[in-house]
């Protein structure tokens, strides 16, 4: 899509990007936040934002830690003598575990901590109280300590679908210090056998299977093949810790291997009653490790810090989310990524409220699901993503309104959401007295850093809020020079201060982490501070005169599909692994659901006699590779790849193309006439609907 009058200027926006390809929508009035929240918010005046500024940079933060019980007190707030490594709160010690269990015990032990919610309707939500879940973690950590041996500084993978067994594992890791690494139950076993390596992990926990559309998966068979991919990459796994989605009941054909392999649900009666004492750990011990995408194929693991995240995971959970002890929130989120990390376990447990976990899809059995949900658990905070918001209105517009739940806040996290699918979210979804907040953060900022506070802030459809307290972005153009708020024009989304939540390092990876996120901006000094190491988030953004944020989306090799991180490289490195790929290319183009999707073209070694059957092999490599949920909309073979002279694949004339736009002077490929022909493989692929 051509830009239009509205839309930013281009500035810094790379053609082919995702956020070249965004399409855009006019400025929207503003509109004041719902006066019912006023009165009871937790944050219901410019109080918090006062006392940011005056307390000023680092100390501010000291507000986020004190939400944290300290099993020894910090020392200094912050450390930045190596940057951009720094320390949070350092001297400081705590458990995670602790935190999220132990201190509420007394308070509100008996309140349901976890609402499980199984896909089959028939299966009624159970409740998991403060107290059991607190049992549950410790026989689990006992478990883990003697029968797996795993200790403080360990990595531990996990690949569990959404059941109460994801969050009692992580938490179980945390209590004993040790590192745990969750892969989205999406991905495949190939992905999984990849991170397991990368993390340099002995144990990986799974489940046999798990309801997903109505129907059983079995999960089972991904830990082989993660093993064996892990094996070959040098990483032997010791133990195979399996749940079971029933227990008692091993539903998987894949056979258990005696010595290695060992069902949770037989062995942990034994452990039943243990209590493990959380250890205290330094607040710069890494909590968790997320791989995300990037711009070479290899995910990194983005390290996360005990301390600083969760203080920034509880503060942005009270600040945006507004959640309250006991009060039920739903995030309809996976915790196999950030989202679900920060906001359905580690931000809401700390605070003592009620999460809610959905173990399958949104709309199943029908798009009324969600709010009958809501409505019989007395939910008040829903989060979820713009393409669940543009799912569920698609296929049930009035679902909501015959549905007696009310929210207060809902959130929306993950892709830009249009104008009229917030609107439909606020009027329909929130009966139009509940506070829609658009947060926007990334995996490797640990929490929300922009968004309104839902009491305090007017609402601008299509926009993201100002910064939250503590947060300094700025928008640079390709020189590195602000770009003034109001101009209109895009630029890079960049971060001048460090907070709490941005992660530690890339795991066993330091220098990538300071070439992706620090080299571009930096500015070489003497004695070298943090306001010398500007974080670059990667996004294109425009600034608005009242200081609000629009996101574009990404300007490197990354497309975001409905909020799922995919790298264009790894797409290309799964369709290169068939032989008869010479040569792949993955552009975005925008999705009416998904808010983006990848598009393949390959060229081949040899012309291919069934060229229907080729591009089905090329889509079975990437669900091998990555998951279904990487799935291309559409895979060309094309006779060869439009090319400079010195033989770089130009995704830009692609990215064109497929989005039908002009793609520029082409005269100085050195193929010029194939973009013709790719433009006719795709104008009749096209008409063939594909
Ligand atoms: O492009 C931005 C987009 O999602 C990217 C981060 O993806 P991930 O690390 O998987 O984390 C997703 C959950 C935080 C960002 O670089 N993004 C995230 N939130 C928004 C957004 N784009 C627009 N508006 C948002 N609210």
């Amino acid at each position: 899509m051509p830009p239009g009058a509205s839309d930013p200027e281009w500035g810094a926006v790379p053609a082919g990007s995702e956020a070249s390809i965004a399409v855009h929508w006019p400025e929207e009035a503003r509109l004041p936040p719902p006066v019912g929240l006023a009165a009871t918010a937790n944050v219901r005046d410019d109080g918090l934002r006062t006392r940011f500024r005056e307390r000023g940079f680092p100390e501010c933060f000291r507000e986020c830690a004190d939400l944290l019980t300290w099993m020894h007190p910090y020392a200094a707030t912050f450390d930045d003598a190596n940057p951009p490594f720094y320390r949070w709160f350092v001297g400081g010690s705590l458990n995670a575990s602790a935190n999220c269990l132990d201190r509420h015990l007394d308070l509100r032990g008996d309140r349901p901590a976890i609402w499980f919610v199984p896909e089959r309707e028939a299966a009624a939500p159970i409740a998991l109280t403060y107290r059991t879940l607190h049992a549950r973690v410790n026989a689990l950590a006992a478990l883990l300590r003697e029968s797996a041996g795993v200790r403080a500084g360990d990595r531990v993978t996990i690949h569990l679908p959404m059941t109460p067994e994801l969050p009692i594992t992580m938490l179980a890791c945390a209590r004993l210090g040790a590192v745990h690494s969750v892969v989205f139950g999406g991905f495949s076993g190939e992905a999984c056998g990849r991170r397991i390596a990368d993390s340099g992990s002995r144990v990986l926990i799974t489940m046999d299977g798990y309801d997903r559309a109505g129907r059983r998966l079995d999960h089972r068979p991904n830990a082989d093949t993660a093993i064996a991919v892990a094996a070959q990459a040098g990483r032997t796994v010791d133990h195979l810790l399996i749940w079971e989605r029933d227990p008692g009941t091993y539903a998987s054909a894949a056979p258990l291997r005696p010595g290695r392999d060992l069902l949770l649900n037989d062995v942990l009666p034994a452990f039943e009653g243990r209590a493990i004492a959380p250890v205290a750990m330094p607040s710069e011990a890494p909590l968790f490790l997320m791989y995300t995408s990037g711009t070479t194929g290899r995910p990194k693991g983005a390290q996360h810090g005990t301390g600083g995240y969760l203080a920034w995971a509880a503060a942005t959970s009270r600040w945006v989310l507004d959640l309250r002890p006991e009060e039920v929130y739903w995030c309809l989120a996976d915790i196999g990524w950030i989202t679900g990390h920060s906001y359905i376990v580690y931000g809401p447990l700390s605070l003592g409220a009620t999460t809610v976990l959905y173990e399958g899809v949104p709309a199943h059995p029908d798009p009324g699901r969600p709010w009958r949900i809501a409505e019989r658990l007395g939910v008040r905070v829903f989060q979820t993503s713009p393409t669940a918001i543009r799912q569920l209105r698609q296929l049930g517009p009035d679902a909501p309104t015959a549905s007696g739940h009310r929210f207060r806040v809902i959130a929306t996290v993950g892709e830009p959401i249009e104008p009229a699918t917030w609107r439909w979210y606020h009027d329909v979804v929130g009966k139009g007295e509940a506070a829609v907040v658009d947060t926007w953060w990334q995996t490797e900022t640990g929490g929300i850093l922009t968004s309104t506070l839902p009491a305090i802030d007017p609402m601008k459809p299509g926009s993201t809020g100002p910064p939250l307290p503590g947060i300094d972005p700025v928008i640079l153009d390709d020189d590195g020079k602000e770009v003034p708020k109001g101009s209109g024009r895009a630029g890079h989304l960049v971060l001048r201060s460090p907070w709490p939540g941005l992660m530690q390092t890339v795991w066993g990876d330091p220098d990538r982490f300071v070439t992706t996120y620090f080299a571009r901006f930096h500015r070489e000094t003497e004695n070298p501070t943090w306001r010398d190491w500007p974080y670059v988030a990667g996004d294109g953004a425009v600034l608005a005169e009242d200081g609000y944020l629009r996101i574009l989306g990404r300007l490197d090799d990354v497309i975001n599909v409905a909020g799922h991180r995919l790298g264009t490289k790894e797409i290309e490195s799964a369709c290169l692994s068939l032989p008869e790929v010479a040569e792949a290319a993955v552009v975005p183009v925008p999705d009416e659901l998904r808010g983006k999707r990848p598009v393949v073209y390959v060229s081949l070694r040899r012309p291919s006699a069934d060229p229907r059957a080729t591009g089905e092999r090329v889509t079975r490599a990437v669900e091998t590779a990555i998951g279904r949920f990487a799935r291309p909309k559409a895979v060309h073979i094309v006779p060869d790849m439009p090319k400079t002279r010195s033989g770089k694949i130009m995704r830009r004339v692609l990215a064109a193309i497929s989005n039908g736009s002009d793609p520029g002077d082409v005269t100085t490929l050195s193929n010029p006439a194939v973009v013709e022909e790719i433009r006719r493989i795709v104008a009749a692929a096209g008409s063939e609907g594909s």
